[in-house]
C-alpha cells in the first residue's frame, strides 16, 4: 500500500516543512497546497484494484477526485471510467484568467506544469503528438471546462487564441531524441518556428524550454547564461543540442525582428513523478533498478558530476520566468553537485529507507556496477543560477533527498498498482 499523505513530512533545504508549492511573484499567484498537487500523482486513485472495495453506485467516493477505474491484477488489465470529481481549481476573475497553450503538455515536465496552471484556475490547451507523452498524464483533466487536449504535431502550423505559450514539445531523453534524429531537429526548428509564428499573430508571450545541453561539454564551471557552449555539431547528441540552439536563435530572431515577447528557460537535469521509467535517464534508471532489486548501472567511472532539480522547483521557475520581464535566457536548475557514483548510493539508501518504512524491506542489497561511457556524454555540468535568483527571486527549495523520496514513493506505488 502507498503511504498516506500524513505519514511523511517533506522538508525543504533549510529543514522547514514544505506545505505549498509556488508563491506569488510579478502579480501572478502561483501557490497551491502540496497535498493537492501530490494527490494528483501520488495516490493510487486512478487505478483501484479489483480486489479492493470501490464505492457502490450513488455512494460518495472517499477521495476528492477519483476515477474509480478498476485494475485486474490477474489479467493485468484496467477498466477506465471518467472522474467522479475533478481536483479543485481556483475560481479566477476573467481578467486574471489566462488562456495558456502548453505544447508537449502530455510529457513529464508539461503534465506537472499543466496540473499547476489548472489548479491555479487558468484555461489550458495541451498540444501534443504523444511521441513520448501520454494521455494518461493529463487524463485527470479531460472533460474539465478549463481544459482542452489536442493531438497535434508542432511541425505543422496550429492556430488558436491564447495569452501565453509554453513551448515544451520535443523529446528530451537521449534514447527518444536519437530514435529519429532528423525528426528531433525538425521538431526543434519547425515546431519552434510555428509556435513563434502563432505568438506573433496572437501577441501571446512565448516561453521556450531550452536546455543545459546548449552548453555541450562545457569548459566553464558552473555555467552562466553568457557562456556560449562547447557542442559537437555532428555527434549523436547534436540533433537535440543543436536543435535547441537553433530554436533559441529563432526565438531571439522573432524577438528582435517582430517584437515577440519571449522567455528562454535553460533547464538543467530535472526529475520527479511521471518521468518515463524506461527512457534511460539516470534518476529513473537508478530508482527502477533499485526497486526491482537489480544491479544499478553506472556508465563510465562514476566520477562525472551532475546536478538534479525536483520538478516542483522547475515548474515554479518556469511560471516565474513567464510572468517576469526577463527576456534573456535564464538557467533553471539545482546547483548541488553529486558524482554519479555518490548519487547511485543515495538512491540505493533512499529506496531501502522507503521499503523499510512501508514494511517491505528488500531481500538483498543491490549492487552498483560499471559499464563503458556512451559517446559525447558530458563529464561535468552545473548551473550558475545567479540570474534566476536575482531577477526571478527563485531558488530550489527541494533537497535532492526529499525529491528522491517523493519519486521513489511514486514509482513504488505505480509498481504495486501494476501500472509500470
Ligand atoms: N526533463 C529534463 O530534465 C529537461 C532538461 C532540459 C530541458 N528539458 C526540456 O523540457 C521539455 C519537456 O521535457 P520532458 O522531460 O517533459 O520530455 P518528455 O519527452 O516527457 O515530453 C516532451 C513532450 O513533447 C511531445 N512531443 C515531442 N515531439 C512533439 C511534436 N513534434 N509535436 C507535438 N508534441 C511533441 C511528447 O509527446 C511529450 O509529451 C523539452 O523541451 C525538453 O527539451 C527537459
Amino acid at each position: 500500500m502507498a503511504p498516506s499523505k500524513s505519514q511523511f513530512a517533506t522538508l525543504d533545504k533549510s529543514g522547514k516543512e514544505i506545505k505549498t508549492v509556488g508563491f506569488e511573484r510579478f502579480g501572478f499567484d502561483c501557490e497551491v497546497p502540496l497535498d493537492v498537487v501530490r494527490s494528483i500523482y501520488l495516490n493510487p486513485h486512478y487505478v483501484r484494484s479489483a480486489n479492493s472495495t470501490s464505492p457502490k453506485p450513488g455512494e460518495q467516493s472517499t477521495e476528492d477526485s477519483n476515477s474509480n477505474a478498476i485494475y485486474y491484477p490477474d489479467t493485468q488489465s484496467i477498466s477506465y471510467t471518467t472522474l467522479t470529481r475533478f481536483p479543485p481549481v481556483k475560481l479566477l476573475a476573467p481578467e486574471k484568467r489566462k488562456r495558456v497553450l502548453v505544447t508537449g503538455g502530455a510529457g513529464f515536465v508539461g503534465s506537472h506544469l499543466v496540473d499547476r496552471l489548472m489548479l491555479l484556475g487558468h484555461e489550458v490547451t495541451v498540444l501534443d503528438n504523444f511521441f513520448t507523452g501520454s494521455k494518461t498524464t493529463v487524463g485527470h483533466w479531460v472533460g474539465h471546462p478549463n481544459f482542452e487536449l489536442v493531438r497535434h504535431d508542432v511541425v505543422e502550423p496550429y492556430m488558436t487564441e491564447c495569452d501565453q505559450i509554453y513551448h515544451l514539445a520535443c523529446p528530451a531523453s537521449p534514447p527518444h531524441y536519437q530514435f529519429n534524429s532528423i525528426k528531433t531537429v525538425k521538431t526543434s526548428f519547425m515546431g519552434t518556428l510555428n509556435m513563434l509564428g502563432l505568438a506573433k499573430r496572437t501577441k501571446a508571450r512565448f516561453l521556450i524550454t531550452s536546455t543545459s545541453e546548449v552548453y555541450g561539454d562545457p569548459e566553464v564551471h558552473p555555467q552562466p547564461e553568457d557562456y556560449w557552449g562547447h557542442v559537437n555539431p555532428i555527434g549523436i547528441r547534436a540533433c537535440y543540442d543543436e536543435g535547441k540552439r537553433v530554436a533559441e536563435t529563432l526565438t531571439y530572431g522573432y524577438h528582435r525582428q517582430n517584437g515577440v515577447d519571449v522567455r528562454v528557460a535553460r533547464i538543467f537535469n530535472t526529475y520527479g513523478p511521471r518521468m518515463n521509467p524506461l527512457d534511460g535517464r539516470v534518476v529513473s534508471n537508478f530508482i527502477m533498478q533499485a526497486l526491482r532489486g537489480e544491479d544499478m548501472t553506472i556508465y563510465g567511472d562514476g566520477k562525472q558530476t551532475r546536478s538534479f532539480q525536483f520538478i516542483h522547483d522547475l515548474v515554479d521557475g518556469l511560471i516565474a520566468l513567464m510572468n517576469s520581464d526577463e527576456t534573456r535566457p535564464v538557467n533553471i536548475g539545482n546547483s548541488d553537485e553529486f558524482t554519479i557514483g555518490e548519487f547511485a548510493e543515495l538512491v540505493r539508501e533512499i529506496v531501502e529507507k522507503v521499503q523499510r518504512e512501508d514494511g517491505t524491506p528488500a531481500r538483498h542489497r543491490v549492487q552498483i556496477v560499471y559499464k563503458p561511457m556512451p559517446q559525447d556524454d558530458p563529464q561535468k555540468r552545473r548551473p550558475d543560477t545567479t540570474r534566476a535568483r536575482q531577477v526571478l527571486d527563485w531558488q530550489p527549495r527541494w533537497s535532492v533527498r526529499m525529491g528522491l523520496e517523493e519519486m521513489v514513493r511514486y514509482y513504488k506505488t505505480k509498481m504495486e498498482e501494476g501500472s509500470i
